[in-house]
Order: C-alpha cells, then sequence, then structure tokens
C-alpha cells in the first residue's frame, strides 16, 4: 500500500520551500516540529517570527518592482492592520522593518502609545484610523493628534469630522473611506462602511475645503473578498480611482489613496496566485486613469492584514482517538476544537493547509477530523482540493499521530476570544514562538502556556475576579522559597563583612 508520504508527493508538488519531510517527520520553514512537539506538547499553536519580515519585504518589492516597470511618481507605503493578530510579538517583528500602522476601533490606541513608550514607533510613524468610531476612539484618536503623532482619521460616515473640531493640532490630516459596491453574489448591493460615492464632493466642499484646519489627504477603499483578478476587482478599482481623479481637481491636499488589504495567502498546496502580476496591473491602471485625467499619480498605501501574519502562524494538535461510528466513518479525534481555535474553519468554512506531523511512511486512509466540543459542527473532514481527508493509518496503542494545520496566524485568537470563556470550556492552545537569532539558529519561547480554569472561573463569576490564579499562587509560592534558601547566604555574608 502506498504511503501518505507517497500520496502528497502524488497529489501536490512536494516538497515546496516551505514544507518538507525528513526521517518520515514534517517539517515547516526548516522547523523541526516534532522537536517542538517533545519540548512543549501538545495542543500548540505557533507563530514563526520570520515569516512576518519575509512577506513585508516581499510586498515592498512587489510595488517597488511595478513602480520602476512603469516609471510611477508616487511611493508606496506598507501599513500592518492590527486587527488580524494584536499580540505584541507579532507588532514587534513587524515594526522591525519600519512600517506603519492602521487601527479599527478605540482601545487599538492604548496599544499604539505602548509601541510608542517602547520606541518601536515614532511620531511619523503612520496610524491610518478606520473603523466605524464611537466617542472613546475619536477622543483617543484628537488626543494623539495634539500630541504631534502622524494620525489620519479615514472618516467612515459624515458626522465623523465634527469629533476632530476641537482638537487643537494646526492641521488635521483626513482620509475618505469610499463605501464600494459588494460582490454581485452578496446580500447587500453597497458596503455598509464607508461614505457613498455621491455625498463625498459635497462633504469636501461643506466640512473640509475652507476649514482652516481639515485637509483630505488620503482616499480609502477596501474590497472585501480581496485583491482578485476579477471583473469585480478591476471595476471597483477603476470606478474608485475615477472619483479620486474627480476629487484631486477640487482637492489640491488629496495625494495618497489607500487600497484596503485583502491580499491573499496560500490557503492550499493548489494557490497560484501571480502577486507581481497584480501589482504592476493595480499600479499601471491608477497610473493610466491618472494620466487619462491629467491628475498627478497618487502615493499608495496598503494595509495588509492576513498578508503579513496569516503565514507565520500553524496550530498543532494530536489525535487523541480513533472512533469508528459505522462502517466507514472513522473518526480522528484531537486534543482541541476548531470551532474555538480555528473559528474560521467553522464559520466561515474556510480552508488551511493541513498535513500530518510524522508517520509519513505509514498508508493512509479517509478520516475526520473531530474537536472536543460537543458540537456537532467542530469537525474538519474537508480541504480546499478535494471533497476527501487523507491521514497517515497508525496503531494508537504503540504510535502517536500529530497533524498541523498552516497558514493560521490572521484573525483566530481574536475571533475565537483568546483567554475568555471558551465552548464547553476547552482551554486556549499554549502558544509557543519559533524565531532565528542573528546566526539563523532556530529559537524557541513559550509565550503563554495553556489557558487554565482559574481564568473561566473569574470571568464566570465563581472567583473573586482580583484573587491570584493558579500559577501566580504557585510562583510566588516558588519565588518564597527561593528567597527562604537565600537568605542563610545573604545573612552568612553579612556576618563574615
Ligand atoms: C479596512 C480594512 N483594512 C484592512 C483589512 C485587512 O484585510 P486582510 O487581512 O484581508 O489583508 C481589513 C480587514 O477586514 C479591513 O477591514
Amino acid at each position: 500500500m502506498k504511503s501518505y508520504n507517497d500520496l502528497i508527493e502524488q497529489t501536490f508538488e512536494f516538497p515546496t520551500l516551505e514544507f518538507k519531510v525528513e526521517n518520515n517527520n514534517l517539517l515547516f520553514n526548516n522547523v523541526p516540529l516534532m522537536d517542538i512537539i517533545k519540548q512543549y506538547g501538545t495542543p500548540l499553536k505557533l507563530t514563526y517570527l520570520p515569516k512576518i519580515t519575509e512577506h513585508i519585504e516581499h510586498a515592498r518589492l512587489l510595488f517597488k518592482n511595478a513602480m520602476k516597470r512603469y516609471n510611477y511618481k508616487g511611493t508606496y507605503t506598507y501599513c500592518y492592520c492590527t486587527k488580524s493578530s494584536h499580540f505584541r510579538f507579532v507588532l514587534e517583528e513587524a515594526l522591525k522593518n519600519k512600517i506603519h500602522l492602521e487601527t479599527s476601533s478605540a482601545f487599538d490606541i492604548p496599544l499604539i502609545r505602548e509601541l510608542y513608550k517602547d520606541e518601536k514607533i515614532d511620531k511619523s510613524t503612520f496610524i491610518i484610523c478606520n473603523g466605524y468610531k464611537r466617542p472613546l476612539y475619536t477622543q483617543y484618536i484628537g488626543e494623539l493628534l495634539n500630541e504631534g503623532f502622524n494620525v489620519v482619521p479615514v472618516l467612515d460616515n459624515l458626522k465623523e469630522i465634527e469629533a476632530y473640531q476641537d482638537v487643537t493640532a494646526e492641521t488635521v490630516n483626513l482620509g475618505i473611506r469610499i463605501a464600494t459596491d459588494e460582490e454581485p453574489n452578496f446580500a447587500f448591493y453597497t458596503s455598509r462602511l464607508g461614505i457613498r460615492y455621491s455625498d463625498i464632493n459635497e462633504l469636501y466642499r461643506s466640512k473640509i475645503q475652507n476649514s482652516g484646519k481639515f485637509k483630505l489627504k488620503m482616499l480609502h477603499f477596501f474590497i472585501n473578498t480581496g485583491i482578485k483578478d476579477s471583473a469585480y476587482y478591476w471595476s471597483e478599482l477603476s470606478r474608485f480611482m475615477y472619483k479620486y481623479c474627480e476629487l484631486r481637481k477640487i482637492c489640491p491636499d488629496l495625494d495618497s489613496i489607500d487600497i484596503g488589504g485583502g491580499m491573499p495567502i496560500q490557503t492550499s498546496f493548489q494557490f497560484t496566485y501571480d502577486y507581481q502580476a497584480m501589482v504592476d496591473q493595480i499600479v499601471e491602471s491608477i497610473q493610466w486613469i491618472c494620466n487619462k485625467n491629467n491628475v498627478p499619480v497618487p502615493h499608495i498605501f496598503t494595509e495588509f492584514g492576513s498578508y503579513t501574519v496569516g503565514e507565520s502562524g500553524a496550530v498543532i494538535y494530536k489525535v487523541i482517538d480513533q472512533k469508528l461510528q459505522n462502517d466507514k466513518e472513522l473518526w480522528y479525534m484531537i486534543d482541541g476544537s476548531f470551532i474555538t481555535q480555528l473559528p474560521d474553519s467553522w464559520g466561515l468554512g474556510q480552508k488551511y493547509i493541513m498535513l500530518a506531523v510524522n508517520n509519513w511512511d505509514n498508508p493512509y486512509q479517509k478520516v475526520n477530523l473531530g474537536g472536543l466540543t460537543c458540537d456537532s459542527h467542530d469537525f474538519y473532514n474537508t480541504e480546499a482540493h478535494s471533497a476527501d481527508l487523507y491521514l497517515p493509518i497508525f496503531e494508537q496503542d504503540t504510535e502517536d499521530q500529530y497533524i498541523g494545520f498552516f497558514h493560521t496566524g490572521a484573525y483566530q485568537e481574536s475571533l475565537g476570544g483568546y483567554g475568555g470563556i471558551q465552548h464547553c470550556l476547552i482551554p486556549a492552545p499554549q502558544h509557543v514562538i519559533v524565531d532565528r537569532d542573528s546566526e539563523g539558529k532556530l529559537t524557541t519561547r513559550l509565550f503563554a502556556a495553556e489557558q487554565d480554569s482559574d481564568v473561566m472561573l473569574k470571568i464566570l463569576g465563581y472567583t473573586n475576579p482580583t484573587a491570584p490564579n493558579t500559577r501566580e499562587i504557585e510562583a510566588a509560592k516558588a519565588a518564597e522559597q527561593e528567597q527562604e534558601e537565600q537568605q542563610p547566604v545573604e545573612e552568612l555574608e553579612k556576618q563574615e563583612n
């Protein structure tokens, strides 16, 4: 019988730059996953930090190449959309590349302040503030503006501008988000986000043009379904650019566009996407429309979220049981949950690259993967390229089987409510960060241990919210003991002196 290795090699072009197999075990970006599992156990989320920098550099190169090819006179600015993953380790890695940031809600701003305090950003870093804003968010934005941060509030509705009337900064650079039309098969015709096309000129004339304080610098658009080579995408981009040109003729301050996020990532080995061709065509289209309208080309901003962080993430599970529930439906039960830990797989039917971590020389069989919650939808049993899912056959009494989901780094924690109450109180898995030192050697560290019951009991009102949890108590005890052990030595030293 053919092995799992044969199956993968026959189905895909495998190995790839990112995935290969050594001694029947999988390597992800040359990280031997079995070593990580041996050290930390499962379930386990993993972030491979160098991937973040790799993608930022790649996107910059794509735009550099395209701008050179078309002799484009504007600049390109890379922003990271924080909502894709707010973790400090993600932002710190991204900011090593001197990128800029995009925010979505009020609580992003204290996060920005922390980064500023730690000198990870400075006042020249663009902070593009998107989202429908409640008063706390606009208040925080106003405070940043008053302190001289390089903030661009992107107006999402006609009233938002009023919240910045009392800002004391001499100039407030504004953006306007244009409400795009949704894809034809969507439930609504026009996006609820942003300002409708027909209201924009009037907003500019009545509230910005003669205000003395406000400058309209940027037009923003975001296509929900991502940057795709489809008639829909190109027609929305053109419509947006024609609006830009129309507005640019009456607003000389306008010099930038933000084309949002939506750069896709690899979710299957059969994914083919010509990144350079897409970026070339975007840049060419923007330039062509501007030339046709005798308008200078704009500086281009992007705010890639998934593209920045998605491919850095993986989740590793152990198959803890095999259940044959009828003659042909075999379940591999995992030590985690799809609903809580990979919510896009449950809520959106999102597929990821899924591979066995070990036993690649074993024969394979069709399986269903089952999560630990009692919800009948907590399963994963198809792949992007196939209606079936195959994994190695293994002997439960003598072998362990581990599996990995890859490119899971964006949105899963914020959607799953990391650190909070989870379905059936399934704990959030431990999170391990993998990096490389200056010599390229792998380093690993535990960012967070598996969630413990104390946290959930506090949230649920069973225990005092200010009481220390088991881990804190243990840490305090250990510290006390260490102090006790050290005391006699210190006393001895004192006596000697
Ligand atoms: C305004 C805005 N910008 C950027 C993004 C990031 O999109 P992506 O993660 O697809 O790059 C989003 C995602 O929802 C968004 O709403």
